[in-house]
């Protein structure tokens, strides 16, 4: 048997499309039709023809893509793979802070519930949050920001603005230390530090570009430059490897990886296939209000 030929064998036979993020494992990037980053991941899901979309990364993402094209069928080839910062805010919490600050706009990551979309005003990606929250501060109103504070401290300072941010984060990022950087730098002095804005301000401050996952992609193609400390998730670095053979990459921390990202397998992804399991479902009425902040994000295409 022959997994990967399974696969492709179901994937035209089911009418599905496969989207895998930057983070997963090697082996279910090289079989995607798409890899890329939150952002880039929602415009394939609501763009496709294809009957059913397979989603190779976490739940939230997942449950997006659903919400975009709630005519398809979306699976999740693991139901366990969460995204701990997703589930650091609950909609009940976020309806709690909202009574505190009546007339704020509340802007959510996408790393959230689908619940908690439903009760923002706009969503946005790592890849257009500034954009975003540039354009909300013209109208000088307070800005919820949830739940990520150190994505939220980047976008402030970026978008010159106060914000009032939840104290959620991403667990994975915060494994790279500031000594990691200063290490790697030691080992690889040529090299230019790229970070991703969930990692802690004293870790962006050593780097020399703060990006999203395809932000960092796209930028190690264009730099002239041949070597680049990476300061996110591991998995990165096999499409960074790939697409440009002659350069060379390094993590930031070898501890920096998402459990939850590393949960989708080849043969779950073939499982979920072969009998369409583990199908995303979200009620109508959460649709119908997650998808007005969903769509708004769109407009910001970085
Ligand atoms: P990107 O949108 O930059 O791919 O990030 C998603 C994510 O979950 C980072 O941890
Ligand atoms: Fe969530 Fe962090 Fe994993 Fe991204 S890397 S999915 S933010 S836990």
């Amino acid at each position: 048997m022959n997994i990967v030929n399974d696969i492709m064998k179901l994937k035209r036979a089911r009418d599905a499309v496969i989207l895998a993020h930057n983070y997963q494992r090697p082996e279910i990037q090289d079989i995607a039709d798409f890899v890329g980053d939150s952002l880039g991941l929602s415009i394939q899901a609501s763009g496709t023809d294809a009957e059913v979309i397979v989603f190779c990364g976490v739940h939230f993402m997942a449950e997006t893509a659903k919400i975009l094209s709630p005519r398809k069928t979306v699976l999740l080839p693991d139901m366990d793979a969460g995204c701990p910062m997703a589930d650091m805010i609950t909609a009940d919490q976020l309806r709690e802070l909202k009574t505190h600050h009546p007339d704020a706009t509340v802007v959510c990551y996408v790393n959230t519930t689908a619940e908690v979309k439903a009760e923002s005003d706009i969503c946005c990606t790592s890849a257009n949050a500034v954009s975003i929250v540039t354009d909300l501060k013209k109208a000088n109103r307070e800005i919820l920001f949830v739940p990520d504070m150190y994505l939220g401290d980047f976008v402030a300072r970026e978008a010159d603005c106060d914000l009032i941010t939840w104290r959620g984060f991403c667990p994975s990022h915060a494994r790279v230390l500031p000594d990691d950087i200063l290490i790697q730098q030691g080992l690889h002095p040529r090299a230019r530090v790229l970070a991703h804005p969930e990692c802690t301000p004293e870790v962006r401050k050593l780097a020399d570009r703060v990006m999203s996952t395809e932000g960092m992609c796209w930028l190690v193609h264009e730099m002239k430059e041949d070597e680049f400390i990476v300061a996110t998730e591991v998995g990165i670095l096999h499409r960074m490897g790939k697409e440009n053979p002659g350069k060379k990459f390094y993590p930031a921390s070898e501890l920096a990886v998402c459990p939850n990202m590393k949960r989708i397998t080849l043969e779950k992804l073939h499982w979920a296939l072969e009998g369409m399991h583990n199908e995303i479902t979200v009620s109508r009425e959460t649709i119908a209000r997650a998808k007005k902040s969903i769509q708004r994000m769109l407009v910001y295409r970085s």
